[in-house]
């Protein structure tokens, strides 16, 4: 099912007429393809669906290329970053020929789901933009980092499933609740990933988001567990260079406190909640994407 989707996105990239494009999506590995999992299961593959997922694919790609500036990620989906080989000014507007190419054919598909679409892309960016607020300094506030995630990556992954519904002429409000609750816990997975696996495995930079000064949920239900010093102690650590034995105090002091269990159930009941939903609608491929995503480790 997803070849149609690879070979849609290839055309979209080929109707640039613009070989530097060619040659810089060539360095692109895949990814995952959840979004366009998600749509095709919905949807079915016929041609809306797959024009809609190569649409959100693309607009995901162009998202990681400017937020792999943005974080100064140098290893993306086990390659080096569009920013590490050419540098932020290539990444950013090739990821803005994305964006542009992706709204540009966004025009042509159903008019509910182009705005549904759209509308997650001016949440996306709000989000990233709030991503870079919140850093600025250590942020203990748990609401605000899950308003953060919910805009910068559930936004999109509802718009998926939200939109495919409509396209399959499904009722959306089951399908917009399980990407939202999906989105919230996919993001809240990356982030405990960050701390507790490898570059190797990610094939992304691993340990790197509190080096960059992201609070993440792990990092704020830590510090509501420490005593006073400790406290001190990870906040002195926040948004710098970590020393191995800094990461490990870190990521001792998380399963001690058993901080890491508790952010995986957190993410877990979001997930169990939203396979109950797709139950109701006999939707037996979405409670084993949900699954899948839940026990991933990369
Ligand atoms: C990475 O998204 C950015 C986040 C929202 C955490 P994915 O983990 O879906 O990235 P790919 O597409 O599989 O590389
Ligand atoms: C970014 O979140 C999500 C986007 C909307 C691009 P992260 O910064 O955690 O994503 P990764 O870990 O680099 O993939
Ligand atoms: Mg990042
Ligand atoms: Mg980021
Ligand atoms: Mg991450």
């Amino acid at each position: 099912m997803l070849e149609a989707v690879e070979r849609r996105i290839g055309q979209l990239i080929d109707e640039l007429e613009d070989e530097d494009a060619r040659e810089l999506y060539a360095r692109l590995p895949a990814g995952k393809r959840l979004r366009a999992r998600l749509i095709l299961t919905i949807a079915g593959s016929g041609p809306s669906a797959v024009e809609t997922a190569a649409v959100v694919e693309m607009i995901h790609a162009a998202s990681l290329l400017h937020d792999d500036v943005i974080d100064d990620a140098f290893v993306r989906r086990g390659r080096p970053s569009i920013n590490a080989t050419f540098g932020n000014k290539t990444a950013i507007m090739f990821g803005d020929v994305l964006y542009s190419k992706a709204f540009h054919e966004l025009v042509d598909i159903d008019r509910r789901v182009a705005r549904i679409v759209s509308n997650a892309v001016v949440q996306l960016s709000l989000g990233e933009r709030r991503d870079i607020l919140l850093s600025e300094g250590f942020n203990p506030d748990r609401d605000a980092y899950l308003h953060m995630i919910y805009q910068k990556t559930a936004s999109l992954i509802e718009a998926s499933s939200e939109g495919a519904a409509i396209l399959a002429g499904k009722r959306p409000e089951p399908y917009r609740t399980y990407g939202r609750n999906l989105g919230i816990a996919f993001q809240m997975i990356d982030d405990l990933l960050d701390i507790t696996q490898s570059s190797e495995t990610l094939g992304k930079p691993a340990m790197h988001d509190y080096e960059e000064g992201k609070t993440t949920l792990p990092y704020i239900d830590l510090y509501e567990e420490l005593d006073e010093e400790g406290r001190a102690r990870l906040v002195a650590l926040h948004g710098r260079p970590l020393r191995p034995e800094e990461q490990a105090w870190i990521v001792g002091e998380m399963e001690r406190l058993g901080v890491l269990e508790r952010c995986r159930q957190e993410a877990r009941e979001l997930v169990e909640e939203a396979i109950a939903l797709m139950r109701n609608e006999g939707e037996e491929g979405l409670e084993r994407i949900a699954l899948k995503m839940i026990e991933r480790d990369y």
